[in-house]
Formats: C-alpha cells, structure tokens, sequence
C-alpha cells in the first residue's frame, strides 16, 4: 500500500468532491460524532501531528488547538467564508496559511435575507402556519395577517461588501431605495451601478425601513447593534441578519421586539448556536428564524467543498491558495499557477 505523503483531520462530514479529493494524496480522518461538531477536547485530540486541518465555523481553532496539532500543521481550510472562529494573528505568527471558500456562498446568502425580508414582511410563516395547523377557517379576510410593503421601502445595508452589495441588487429589483454605511468608507462602484446612497450609521439605523446586516464580526462590529442603535429605530421596522449573530446584542434585541420599538425581526444566525430551547425568541410571533442556512444550496455546498479542498491540497504541495485569509504569511514559499 503507497503510503500518503500528509495526515489530514476533517472536523465534520461535507459534501463532495472534497473527502475523496483529499483522500487521492493524504490519510484523512473524517470526525463522526452523529452530526454535531467535535467537542473541545475531542478536537485537541484529533489535530494531534496533523499536516492540515479542515474545519466550519463550528470549530474554534485557537492557540490551544495549533499547539495540540504541532509544528506540522501547514494549513487550517475553512469551509466557509467568515474566519472568525480561527485565532487569524496566532496562525499568521505561526506560519500556518488559514484558507476559506471567498465568494462562493454570496448570491446564496443574498438569496435568503431577502427571503427573510419577504418572510418576515408578509408574515409567510404566520400563513403557512394557519394553513398547515388547520386553523383558516373562513377563506379570503379582509384583515387577515396585514403586513407590510416591501417595494418602495428603504432597505439599510450595513456593510456593502460583496453580500451586501448582491442583496443591494435584488433590492434594487423590488424597487426599494438603498442606503448604506461601511465602516471603511464609500463603496463608488456599486454606488454606480445601483444608486445605492452612502449615510452616516446613524442615519441608517434611522432611516431603514429594513436594515440588513451584512459586515463581518470583528471587535468593531460586535453588539455594534444594541440598545441605543434599536431605540432609534423606527417603529415600523425590521432587522434582517444573515451575518453574525454576535453583530446584535441579543438580549437587547428581544426587548426591542418585546417593547415594539421595532417591528420585527429576520434571523439566520444567532449570538449562540444552536439557540437555546429556553430563549424567548422561540416564543415571539414578530420573527422569522431560521437555523443557520445561509449557503445551504446544493450547489453552493459543492462548491464550497470543492474550494475548500483545493485550497488544503494547493497549501500542502506549496500553491497558491484560491483564497488565502492571512496573506500577511510568508506566502513567497507558494508557488503562484
Ligand atoms: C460562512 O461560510 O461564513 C457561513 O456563515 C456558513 O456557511
């Protein structure tokens, strides 16, 4: 039997191409624990003398588990797009190349914080509800589940980048006005190309008929909204996040929905996931939540998988990676195709 030049750990079964792909030039060890992500411990024990490891946002890969995979680990592939479960600086300082899957998951995650806009604006799960739980008793009502328009409205986008700005062109469809704030300044392309406005962040948070959150989690952005930023919004308005559940204050979100200071809210993602049975948002029929699906078309999956073990292969026989997080490592050793 040809013995396999590198040892791999994969923390979760994915889609292929990825497990054979790798499998061709390494001895891969995929984690099975019945669908949820490996424990702590299980992970420090598995990374253990490992050339590389591939991971989801479910794996927090800090100084412990590099110091528990060696001086061997050469990569950490992420199968994903945001990189902040991974301790970024300490790779960086080590060497270790951190790779993700760029913009695979954009038009995906686009897709669904407008389904949430239209969910949550419509009251889509209210009906599905009534119709399902048998419980429409009396066919077309004047009044029944009332909700709010979408076509017209003003849509906040927080963080233009290249979700935001493929959210922004669906809105743009739906003939919304576009507003938007970066923290690192005006985005003149797609201002261009979709009149999008740029606002200061107070005036998108005043303005925004639906704000839609799409920054990435950094010390900056975390609670970036809370209590003061929900208070001004408008009443009549809906939050939509898509991003990191870490953006919002949680807490200060649920009572914002509960005092009505705004109108609603669209979740995909949450401060804790999975979110606890004992949170009162499971209780709240002014929300839309949904269970961290953002990327979760076939399609996207593959192709996510695709590039995730392409960056993990490229990495180990010294190529570029497709998309290199910390390209502050030394990335003279790669060759570039
Ligand atoms: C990502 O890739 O960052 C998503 O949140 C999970 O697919």
């Amino acid at each position: 039997m040809k013995l396999k030049k590198w040892s791999v750990y994969i923390t979760r079964k994915i889609l292929d191409p990825a497990i054979p792909l790798i499998s061709k030039d390494c001895s891969v060890i995929v984690a099975n624990h019945r669908g949820r992500p490996p424990s702590t411990s299980e992970l420090l024990k598995a990374v253990r003398g490992k050339d590389a490891i591939l991971c989801t946002i479910s794996d927090k890969i800090d100084t412990k588990v590099m110091d528990a995979a060696g001086s061997n680990l050469k990569v950490i592939s992420s199968y994903s797009t945001g990189v902040d479960h991974i301790d970024i600086k300490e790779a960086t300082k080590r060497g270790i190349y951190v790779t993700f899957t760029g913009d695979i998951l954009t038009e995906a995650t686009a897709d669904l914080a407008f389904a949430l806009i239209l969910a949550i604006s419509r009251r889509i799960n209210l009906g599905h509800e009534l119709v399902t739980h048998k419980r429409w008793k009396n066919g077309w009502d004047p009044h029944l589940l009332l909700g709010s328009d979408v076509h017209g409205m003003i849509i906040g986008i927080l963080g233009l980048g290249r979700i935001g700005s493929a959210v922004a062109r669906r809105a743009k469809g739906f003939d919304m006005n576009i507003i938007y704030h970066n923290d690192h300044g005006r985005n003149i392309q797609m201002e261009e190309q979709t009149g999008v406005k740029y606002v200061s962040m107070n005036e998108l948070i005043e303005k925004s008929d639906y704000l839609s959150i799409h920054c990435s989690l950094n010390k900056e952005s975390y609670h970036l909204i809370n209590e003061s930023n929900l208070r001004r919004m408008k009443k009549d308005s809906y939050i939509i996040n898509t991003a990191r559940g870490q953006i919002i204050n949680e807490a200060h979100l649920i009572k914002a929905l509960r005092k009505r200071w705004i109108a609603g809210a669209g979740l995909d993602v949450f401060e804790k996931e999975p979110l606890s049975p004992n949170s009162p948002l499971l209780k709240m029929k002014n929300v839309v939540l949904l269970p961290h699906i953002g990327s979760a078309t076939f399609l996207t999956r593959t192709k996510m998988a695709e590039v995730a073990a392409k960056n993990l292969l490229n990495v180990l026989n010294e190529k570029m990676p497709i998309y290199l997080a910390n390209p502050q490592v030394d990335v003279k050793q790669l060759a570039h195709e």
